[in-house]
């Protein structure tokens, strides 16, 4: 079993990119505008300095009103019902009735305060938490190898072969996993470049690996999506959890004590927990990604966020009640955060894969290599499988024998 302060460590590591989300400001205290006949006043500046929640409400509805204008023809008399003041907030709350010649989605949303809040996360939290979970899973990876070393087959390797996955099924894989690493590299290029690269190599040189990784990145997507598909098909069925998956998981599926071999079919417990993540953690991040690569045209957020609050569950966790009327430039900082965090998970939980995939276990790499196991790491690893294989190429052989037998 995993011991529970390696496990706490591993859920913290998990959950680490999510805390900043759940840090919820304070709420600011009721403010008297009657001094300055509804206008911000000291107070407002203050809480909005303190980062508090204010309620805005008062200068987003105070765009103007034509009807309360005094007609031109008064004495003092005005031209319109709406101040300069009030236009501007009208611009900045998107609530003015502006008419472009472009046609874009986003082209009449002429100022989004969101950027800011977006680029802080992005700039801070995002890559701090991110990174600090990449780097500790790595670290949880080595101690992993210290401490248990290379998961060795107990018994004698027979020499005899089995066939794992047939070619198109580690086609499918690489196909998934080549295209993987190549997005994940060029994603955390992007990310982790003004920080860290930018002041290595300089802006000269940055600029070109930029638009090089970022051209990868667009265009490798395409063939993430279809290794998704393809090994969804080949083994959706597989991943169907059974009696055995308790079994496996009680015992740690033996990772952590030599001699022990939980049964398993095709795929053990935790080659299905890898396989649902990779499905339900992939889907998401394709269709985050589809959503940046067609900016402005897949909004995602505002329609989630509704039926989120349908559920009762953001308001429950103290999230509040998720906003819905989002402007589509917030669309896109939310789908760039989303994506980024669903990679830094994605990417955190690939390592122990490719670990345990290569070094960390003897003969599992040839699966995927070559395709053919040898029976005795069959045996141990997927015993039930190698029976089902068995059993399967006895009845073949039964009824080859059958038919080659001249009818008496
Ligand atoms: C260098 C990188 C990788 C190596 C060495 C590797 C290795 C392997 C091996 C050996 C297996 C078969 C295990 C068995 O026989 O039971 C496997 C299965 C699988 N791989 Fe990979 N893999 C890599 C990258 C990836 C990536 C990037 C993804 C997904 C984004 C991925 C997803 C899967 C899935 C879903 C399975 C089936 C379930 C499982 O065995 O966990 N692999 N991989």
């Amino acid at each position: 079993m995993i011991p529970r302060p390696f496990f706490l460590l591993i859920l913290a590591l998990l959950a680490a990119p999510f805390a900043p989300l759940g840090v919820q400001a304070q709420e600011a205290p009721v403010i008297d505008r009657s001094a300055t006949g509804g206008a911000s006043t000291l107070e407002d500046i203050l809480a909005r300095q303190a980062q508090q929640k204010l309620d805005d409400s008062y200068r987003s509805e105070d765009v103007g009103d034509p009807a309360r204008a005094a007609p031109e023809t008064a004495p003092l008399g005005s031209l319109g019902g709406i101040s300069q003041a009030e236009d501007w907030r009208a611009l900045r709350y998107n609530k003015a009735d502006v008419t472009v010649s472009s046609r874009s989605p986003a082209a009449d949303v002429l100022m989004q305060d969101g950027g800011m809040a977006w680029l802080a996360f992005r700039a801070g939290p995002l890559i701090t938490y991110g990174g600090w979970l990449l780097l500790g899973t790595l670290a949880l990876l080595a101690l992993f190898y210290a401490l248990r070393g290379r998961i060795r087959t107990d018994g004698p390797l027979t020499g005899r072969k089995v066939l794992r996955f047939p070619s198109i099924e580690r086609f499918a894989h690489w196909l998934l996993g080549g295209s993987f690493i190549l997005l994940g590299l060029t994603g955390l290029f992007q990310l982790f470049g003004r920080k860290f690269i930018i002041p290595l190599v300089g802006h000269e040189a940055f600029a070109p690996l930029a638009v090089g990784g970022k051209w990868v990145h667009n265009n490798v997507a395409w063939a993430f999506m279809l290794g998704l598909v393809m090994v969804t098909v080949f083994w959706l069925v597989h991943n169907i959890p059974n009696k055995h998956d308790l079994k496996w998981l009680a015992v740690g599926g033996g990772l952590f004590s030599k001699g022990v071999h939980p049964p398993a079919k095709k795929f053990n417990a935790g080659q299905k927990i890898i396989f649902w993540a990779v499905l339900v953690l992939g889907i998401s991040i394709s269709v985050s990604g589809l959503s940046l690569l067609f900016p402005f045209e897949l909004p995602m957020f505002a329609g989630t966020f509704d039926l989120l609050n349908g559920t009762g569950l953001p308001q429950a966790l103290g999230f509040g009640t998720l906003p819905t009327a989002l402007a589509p430039h917030e669309e896109m900082q939310l789908a760039q955060l989303w994506h980024a965090i669903i990679a830094f998970v994605f990417i955190a939980i690939i390592l122990a894969h490719i670990y345990l995939g290569s070094v960390g276990m003897e003969g599992a790499f040839d699966a995927m290599g070559s395709g053919e196991v040898d029976e005795q790491w069959a045996k141990e690893h997927h015993g039930l499988w190698l029976d089902e294989v068995k059993a399967k190429a006895a009845d073949a052989k039964a009824g080859a024998n059958k038919a080659a037998t001249p009818a008496e």
